[in-house]
């Protein structure tokens, strides 16, 4: 068992929260570089809101949307699977001591060596949308469990995948053809709506889809009985469509086209959905620019600490929108029009171009909420700048409920000594929420309670 390399501040606490680290660590005079506050309770209920809505329905945490150690740790210990897209993600994941049998490698256009490489480690489920991918299967993993990714409607997601992945409906007879002339093992389909998803019919006519293949494949010779329904579930509460609403729908199709009883084996890719909300960034300005705009209005620039290069990527991979929450008392600050600048000295580096701040000053705080999907997984550290440093929160009472886990062994070795001390906590509350009482999993407290 590798425990976590680098690994953050496991902070335990009974009361503290987010903003309590936060607010501790910005009134240090040591605390200069930017820094994530993870609430690991927010990844625990949103597992067990997921196996409330959706208990048919296995998730397999997609490793691109945040590789963070802690994470996979976490959702390995709590039982989910996980969609890997490489051999390194397969790595990390084995490594944390997951079987090869909770992992899919779910790229249809795999490099020959990493196929190899699954077939070596005993990963065997796998995605395909073309030819010339099952052809290369054939040569270097002949057992594989193949998952056929057809295209679906993705034109209500933020994120289309549709120009990239997934065979049209139309070509799968042909590809299922060869597929049997080559002797593969095709076990079922996958779908991805998108990521993002801002409309929950798009999954109900993408499992009708689905249905039809499963009678075509029938016809070839095929009995399927794996349906891989994707991701695209949001990672926070927003002003579109809701988790429990795409739950609901979900639920609904799955039932009618493929009831208990069809004996399909159902997972999803869930990546957002896990992570997005549970982390907060906190930048420190470090320069500041008063000025004109073209129109001659005084705008003020700030410059903090982390930026597209790093963990504001998102905005460009992800079209990621993120709001700055000044971790100031706002009184007596006069409200000026602002621009967001990254740290590099690439122009392109601008986190919001124009936006209404109170009067800040260099060494003073931003904080950005919901910052966990698609941003450390990609940031570089482009022109020098390092990656914020991780600190994470453990309540007890949610530490008290993975304690009841027969993974809590594997956790408290890669956690490390900090769980060790508490490991014996007396705690009487627990995080359930079987009651159906999901207010709790957005854990973070009103931004007003919040000044530095
Ligand atoms: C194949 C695959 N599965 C799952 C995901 C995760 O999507 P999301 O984070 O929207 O749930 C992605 C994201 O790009 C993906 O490409």
């Amino acid at each position: 068992m590798k425990s976590l390399v680098g690994n953050p501040t496991v902070e335990l606490t009974t009361d503290k929260t987010v903003f309590d680290v936060i607010t501790s660590s910005i009134k240090s005079s040591d605390q200069e570089e930017p820094f994530i506050v993870a609430d690991l309770a927010d990844i625990v209920y949103k597992f067990k809101l997921w196996k409330l809505k959706m208990p048919r329905v296995e998730p397999f945490y997609a490793v691109k949307c945040n590789d963070a150690p802690t994470v996979l740790h976490l959702l390995a210990a709590l039982g989910t699977g996980f969609d890997c897209a490489s051999k390194n993600e397969i790595e990390s994941v084995l490594s944390i001591g997951v079987e090869p049998e909770r992992i899919i490698y779910a790229n249809p256009c795999k490099t020959r060596g990493f196929i190899r490489h699954a077939a070596n480690v005993g990963v065997k489920m796998m995605t395909f949308d073309n030819e010339m991918e099952l052809h290369k299967v054939k040569a270097h993993h002949p057992d594989a469990e193949l998952v056929i990714r057809i295209r679906v409607d993705d034109s209500s997601s933020i994120c289309q995948l549709g120009v990239k992945f997934g065979c049209n409906v139309k070509d799968v007879p042909h590809l299922l053809q060869v597929a049997k002339e080559l002797d593969l093992n095709v076990i079922g389909v996958s779908f991805h709506v998108g990521s993002n998803c801002q409309d929950s019919g798009a999954y109900s006519s993408a499992i009708v889809s689905c249905r039809h293949i499963f009678d075509i494949a029938e016809d070839i010779g095929y009995h399927m009985d794996f349906l891989d329904i994707g991701g695209g579930f949001p990672g926070f509460k927003g002003p579109y469509v809701s988790f429990e609403e795409i739950c609901n729908v979900v639920a609904e199709s799955l039932d009618e086209h493929f009831p208990p009883e069809s004996g399909v084996r159902i997972i999803a890719e869930p990546g957002r959905y896990f992570v997005a909300s549970a982390f907060t960034l906190c930048t420190n300005i470090i320069a500041k620019r008063e000025t004109f705009s073209e129109d001659g209005e005084p705008i003020c620039m700030y410059y903090v600490n982390d930026g597209v290069y790093g963990s504001f990527n998102c905005l460009m991979f992800d079209h990621a929108e993120v709001e700055p929450i000044p971790l100031v008392d706002p009184k007596y600050r006069p409200v000026v029009k602002s621009s967001i600048w990254g740290p590099t000295c690439d122009s392109l580096d601008c986190i919001m171009k124009t936006c209404d701040l109170p009067s800040l000053n260099v060494s003073e705080w931003m904080m950005f909420e919901n910052m966990g999907a698609y941003t450390i997984s990609a940031a570089s550290t482009f022109n020098g700048f390092q990656k914020p440093e991780m600190r994470c929160i453990l309540p007890l009472h949610v530490m008290k409920y993975l304690q009841s886990l027969p993974t809590w062994a594997n956790l408290l070795e890669a956690f490390g000594d900090q769980v060790l001390d508490f490991s014996n906590a007396n705690v009487s509350t627990d995080c359930d929420i079987t009651n159906g009482n999901t207010d709790n999993i957005h854990l973070l407290p009103h931004r007003e309670s919040v000044s530095a």
